[in-house]
Parts: C-alpha cells; sequence; structure tokens
C-alpha cells in the first residue's frame, strides 16, 4: 500500500450477540493483516437478530468500525430512532420518508485527513416499499461529491438485477457500491469498468451452523409446516464475511475487491 492508495473493509451484516462477539475479536487481527484504514459495518440485525439499539451500536463503534449501516431493520427497536438524529456515524437509508429520523450519508474523516463519503440506500423489489434508491443515490452521490474524495454506498436489498442494476448505473462516479441484507455473500466481485468495486452481497457476520444467523431447526421447521416459530439467533461457529476494498485516494477509484470469510474459534 502507498500513501495514495486506503483499504477499506466493508463488513457483512451483523446478527445478534455471536456476530458482536465475532466483529469486536476478529477486527484488529484484520486491521492489522490487511493494513484496514476505515471499517463500515452494516448492523442491522446486531440486536437480538433484528435491529440496533444504543447498546450494540456503541459496542461495534468501541470495537472498531467508523461507520454503521442498516436496512429494512433499522426501527424494530424504537429507541434507535433518537440515536439515528444524534450519532451522525450511524446511517439508515437515505430512500426512507423524508420524516424518518436519522441521515442516510454523510462525510467522516479518514486516515491522513482523508474525506469519506459514505450512504445507506434500500431496494425495493421483493421488499417493503421505499423511495427511489436510484433518485436518491444520484441525489446523495452529487451531495457527497464536493466534500469527499472516496465515495462508498451500502446497498442494502433482495434482488441480484436490482443491486447489478446500482452498480452499473454508480459505475465511475462512486469508490464501491456494496450489497447487503441476504446474509449469503456472492462470488462476483469485481472492479467494473468505470472504476467502481462491487459485489451483490457479502454476506453476514454471525453463526456460520445457521440459517441466515437463526437456528437451523425452526426455520425448516416453519418451512415444512407454514407454522410460525420464534427464531432464536445461533451461537455456533461464528464467522465475520465481508470484503476489503482498495482505492487510489486521488482519483477515487477502486483498484480491487476481495472478499474475506474469517472463522472465530473462540466463539461460544
Ligand atoms: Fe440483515
Ligand atoms: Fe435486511
Amino acid at each position: 500500500m502507498t500513501t495514495d492508495t486506503v483499504r477499506i473493509l466493508f463488513v457483512g451484516d451483523i446478527v445478534g450477540k455471536p456476530g458482536r462477539r465475532a466483529f469486536q475479536a476478529l477486527f484488529p487481527f484484520i486491521k492489522n493483516r490487511e493494513g484496514i484504514d476505515f471499517c463500515v459495518v452494516n448492523a442491522e440485525n446486531a440486536a437480538g437478530g433484528s435491529g440496533i439499539d444504543e447498546k450494540s451500536l456503541s459496542f461495534l463503534l468501541a470495537a472498531g468500525a467508523d461507520v454503521v449501516t442498516t436496512g429494512d431493520h433499522i426501527w424494530r427497536n424504537r429507541g434507535v430512532m433518537d440515536v439515528a438524529d444524534k450519532e451522525r456515524r450511524l446511517l439508515r437509508p437515505a430512500n426512507l420518508s423524508p420524516e424518518a429520523p436519522g441521515r442516510g450519508a454523510d462525510v467522516y474523516r479518514g486516515p491522513r485527513g482523508l474525506r469519506v463519503g459514505v450512504a445507506n440506500l434500500l431496494g425495493r423489489v421483493f421488499m417493503e416499499p421505499a423511495d427511489c434508491p436510484f433518485r436518491a443515490a444520484a441525489n446523495e452521490v452529487s451531495r457527497l461529491k464536493a466534500r469527499a474524495s472516496l465515495i462508498l454506498v451500502d446497498f442494502h436489498a433482495e434482488a441480484t438485477s436490482e443491486k447489478e442494476a446500482m452498480g452499473r448505473y454508480l459505475d465511475g462516479r462512486v469508490t464501491a457500491v456494496i450489497g447487503t441484507h441476504t446474509h449469503v455473500p456472492t462470488a462476483d466481485e469485481r472492479v467494473l469498468p468505470g472504476g467502481t468495486a462491487y459485489i451483490t452481497d457479502i454476506g453476514m457476520t454471525g453463526s456460520w451452523d445457521s440459517i441466515l444467523g437463526r437456528e437451523v431447526e425452526p426455520v425448516v421447521h416453519r418451512f415444512v409446516t407454514g407454522l410460525p416459530r420464534f427464531f432464536a439467533v445461533a451461537k455456533d461457529n461464528p464467522v465475520l464475511q465481508g470484503v476489503v476494498v482498495e482505492a487510489d485516494t486521488n482519483s477515487g477509484r477502486a483498484l480491487g475487491i476481495r472478499r474475506i470469510f474469517e472463522s472465530w474459534p473462540g466463539g461460544d
């Protein structure tokens, strides 16, 4: 790494306590090994497996996250509405109602005085209604561009086509378009022709012996019988999934993107 490049770690959806603890335990090791300068963590499932609260947010910020992004479960814990207004390192999707508290994008101080813009967007295919993520992306990117050298986008969405379309739509305008929400990493990471790092989904941080971070048996039972069951957060074999993006700070272009899949043997 030269002084003109930075390495950014994106961490997939933190699911419950196993996810929070895996991030806390693994981040210093990954930071050191990969030379990480800036870290964005999606934490929409950090509190009890759905939503985020002040305590889990503080935990992740203390453990090394520079910015915490979210998604469709952002308001599950209502107390977070007050936090969203006062903690600018917490982002909620930019294309929620204009009445929603908090912010969907902001500029943060990175290494060597670098200014890093981060935006959080929500898909609307196979998801609850939201405002147009493409229009919101264009607005946020043009606002961030004036103040930031790098722009990172977390596109929290279900449909692969919508995510690929966002990558192409923003190619050349932002440093990275990183997909979250499905909790399953995809193998399509690459730098698009315009210089934007892209991946459809980076996966999750939580129990790998699970279905999307929840205990296997109740989820299978629900699909087999159609009957409701409580989906407890799974504990076994916690892992951290994400990507490292290397970027040129002069041009704002990505130089590479690489998947990370790290086990935490200390999990309980
Ligand atoms: Fe999630
Ligand atoms: Fe989600």
